[in-house]
């Protein structure tokens, strides 16, 4: 089941390096300072002519013998939130960590389909997976912070690719971003460890900003905080939103409905005694939440099942 979104023209490309010394081209890149364009606030997205920025075409997931997901073909656009829900199991991780190729190093994991990130193949052969990760951050469920400071933690993976420059600077303009700087300004050398896990994760959050990616993939990024940590986590996505493309997987119908201007319901599909994670509606979030067209997405979003 796919959603079409109209692609607005094509921006400049930009070239990147890519494992054989060759290079391939990944399409643009936002400007981490780069200034919000007008863009309607969460739930008033209009399905205007918007760029997309992933096309997944068909795509079926394995590993090994059992498959997670199967013809998942839906077009994110740009600077949309978009949410993936569904009940446990039916591959909304799965789904997310293929479009950073976060999946590649799993035993066994096979994807069959395709998967265009500005227009590019994001599994063409000669696409460096480090550089896929540079441009599409990704924030997990769990905060994860190193076991460094606070400023070393923002800083480590523009060290890392040897963005070096101004790094003070940086620092602050990602603990900026993830609505973090005021808290932590006057104790950037403490460990990341004394923050609590509201201010944890919003450190993981400036640490995936902090390199300017184009795109934040985010996997259930405030089931272990509280309501208030939560709610912070929440706005913190809807300002962010001007400046990346976010995914969010999320396991709460109200987070999705306040926050996501698009939302994808996957399931889980039994045939010949095999369950399969399966996309069963795309839609505006207002959509999904008022109007679905599928009963499948009307009975877990009322809470009946799942
Ligand atoms: N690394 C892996 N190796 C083998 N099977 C996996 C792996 N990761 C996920 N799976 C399987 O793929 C299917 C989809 O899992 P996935 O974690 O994507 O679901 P999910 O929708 O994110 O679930 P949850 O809501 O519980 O996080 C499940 O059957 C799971 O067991
Ligand atoms: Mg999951």
């Amino acid at each position: 089941m796919s959603t079409e979104v109209t692609d607005a023209p094509s921006t400049p490309r930009q070239r990147v390096r890519i494992q054989t010394g060759e290079r391939e081209d990944l399409g643009a890149r936002e400007p981490a300072n780069g200034t919000a364009p007008a863009l309607a606030g969460a739930g008033q997205a209009k399905p205007a002519a918007r760029e997309t920025i992933f096309d997944v075409r068909d795509i079926s997931v394995s590993y090994g013998a059992s498959t997670a997901i199967a013809g998942v073909s839906l077009k994110v656009p740009r600077h949309l939130i978009t949410a993936l829900i569904g009940p446990s199991g039916c591959g909304k991780s799965t789904f997310l960590r293929c479009l950073n190729r976060m999946n590649d190093t799993v035993p066994g994991f096979g994807l069959t389909g395709q998967i265009l990130y500005h227009g590019n193949d994001l599994y063409a052969p000669r696409v460096d997976p480090v550089e896929v990760r540079r441009r599409i951050g990704m924030v997990f469920q769990r905060p994860n912070p190193l076991p460094k400071s606070i400023y070393d933690n923002v800083a480590w993976a523009p060290r890392n690719l040897g963005m070096k420059a101004n790094l003070d600077e940086r620092v602050e303009r990602a603990l900026r971003g993830a609505a973090l700087w005021e808290e932590v300004k006057d104790r950037l050398k403490q460990s990341a460890f004394g923050l609590s896990g509201g201010q944890q994760q919003r450190l993981c959050i400036a640490r995936a900003i902090a390199i300017e990616p184009d795109v934040l993939l985010l996997d259930e990024p405030a089931s272990a905080l509280d309501p208030i940590a939560t709610a912070s986590i929440e706005e913190l996505m809807l300002n962010l939103k001007h400046r990346f493309t976010i995914v969010i997987v999320t396991h709460n119908m109200q987070q999705a409905a306040r926050i996501a201007d698009r939302t994808a319901f996957f399931s889980l599909e039994v045939s010949a005694g095999k369950r399969t994670g399966a996309l069963v509606e795309y839609d505006e979030t207002s959509t999904i939440f008022t109007r679905p067209k599928d009963p499948r997405t009307g009975d877990y979003v009322t809470g009946r099942f799942g």
